[in-house]
């Protein structure tokens, strides 16, 4: 399929799934608001791969949902999927996704912060439509 539909409102302020997309992993997080405050407030010099917050948040219709994160669970660096959706994940020192392959760490934003990975995780193409229907691709 190139496109699927979510429902996202089982998922509860933290939680994240994950879901299949074109054979690839997609995380969907429905951030909390100290995640969402973090993610705005990096400055854009302290990335490796500097892109603000709130581009990553935004759908196809141009409408900017900081609640809900929508990325490519695939590392950029070798393509492992980092971990942080599942309860006892280990999210890395930014809250976000810990790759267990070579360590790299993506923060609340789905953004490179620290080790090997050259850019961050992908945003997919997505709309929103309804509040809690989302259309990925
Ligand atoms: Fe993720 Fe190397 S594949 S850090």
């Amino acid at each position: 399929l190139s496109s699927i539909e979510v429902d996202v409102k089982a998922i509860a302020v933290g939680q994240a799934i994950t879901v299949k997309w074109r054979g690839k992993p997609v995380f969907i997080r429905h951030r909390t608001k100290e995640e969402i405050t973090e993610a705005e407030d990096v400055k854009l010099s302290e990335l490796p791969d500097p892109e603000t917050d709130n581009a990553r948040v935004t759908d196809l219709a141009k409408k900017v949902r900081p609640e809900w994160l929508i990325v490519v669970g695939v590392c950029t660096h070798l393509g492992c999927v980092p971990l942080g959706n599942k309860p006892g994940d280990p999210r890395g020192e930014y809250g976000g996704w810990f790759c267990p392959c070579h360590g790299s760490q993506y923060d609340t934003s789905g953004r490179i912060r620290k080790g090997p990975a050259p850019k961050n995780l992908a945003v997919p193409g997505y709309l929103f439509t309804t509040d809690t229907l989302v259309r990925i691709g």
